[in-house]
């Protein structure tokens, strides 16, 4: 009897197809499709309007769209509300900085342990031995996510206190604590100086490393080009093109909407 040959596992982590969105008579995501392999840093860039963020608010179930479906490891997203989205192993960091300033980075990056704690409210409040085991285990968890992102050294200062490259990289923290297996980073390093951007494209290869699957949306081309795997360029919330760095980089069609021309980047 012959061997069955194996064949590869390539299936995609997430198949998005004619994606729809939207608002009033903007049509923010005009039937977006895309597919993003397990392990890769894929990137989504486009001008400003293009489509990006509100792609975001659709996969996190922020926004509920019209058409279209979005397939996470083979299971429907499309109609789940947030907290059931990132229960499936989906988590994100947001566009403008979300932290709590009087808290301590430590605290902050907890924050985002709860949804994989089972802790409620009430059992919380009663103080229940159970909670404080699930408290340790939260602190565990979140030095794990600070050790990953080089915040270690930092976790019982006020996040307030930190350099704003920094306060960026606990959200980034925070997000992780959660174990997700997609992250999606809503432009990272804008406001970021040449050396918060170039740490931040280390930590951003770590995080693939570590087997976290990531989808970028970056204005920052240098970073970009440099650390993504595959790229996906958005235009009036259409697909433009999709492929490698080097062909994207190649296509007139992109370099004549967006790499090429005045490009208006958000700060
Ligand atoms: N909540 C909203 N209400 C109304 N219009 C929106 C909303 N979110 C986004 N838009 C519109 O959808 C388009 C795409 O926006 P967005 O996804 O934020 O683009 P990007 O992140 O690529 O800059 C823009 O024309 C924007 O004005
Ligand atoms: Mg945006």
């Amino acid at each position: 009897m012959t061997k069955k040959e194996r064949v590869p596992s390539i299936s995609p982590l997430l198949t998005v197809a004619g994606l729809e969105q939207s608002f009033g008579g903007v049509m923010a995501l005009a039937g977006v499709s895309f597919q993003v392999p397990p392990g890769l840093i894929y990137a989504v860039i486009g001008p400003n309007g293009a489509g990006k963020t509100t792609l975001f608010n659709a996969l996190c179930g922020f926004y509920q769209p019209s058409a279209g479906s979005i397939r996470f490891d083979d299971q429907e997203l499309l109609g789940l509300p947030p907290y059931r989205v990132a229960a499936r192993g989906i988590a994100r960091t947001f566009q403008n900085l979300q932290l709590f300033f009087n808290m301590t980075v430590l605290e902050n990056v907890m924050v985002g342990g709860h949804l994989r704690a089972r802790t409620g409210l009430l059992s919380a409040a009663l103080r229940l031995p159970w909670v404080r085991r699930e408290e340790r285990q939260l602190r565990e968890w979140a030095r794990a996510a600070l050790d990953l992102c080089e915040l270690a050294n930092r976790a019982e200062q006020p996040a307030g206190a930190l350099p704003y490259g920094l306060m960026k990289r606990v959200e980034i923290a925070r997000a992780l604590i959660a174990q997700p297996r997609l992250l999606l980073l809503d432009e990272p390093a804008a406001g970021l100086n040449d050396t918060e951007t170039l740490a931040l494209q280390g930590l951003i290869a770590r995080i693939r490393d570590a087997g976290v699957t990531v989808l970028l949306v970056e204005h920052h081309m240098p970073l970009v080009m440099s650390v993504s795997d595959r790229l996906l360029v958005l235009d009036y919330g259409s697909v433009l093109a999709e492929g490698a760095p080097s062909d994207i980089q190649a296509d007139p069609r992109v370099v004549a909407a967006y790499l090429g021309g005045e490009v208006q980047y958000a700060v």
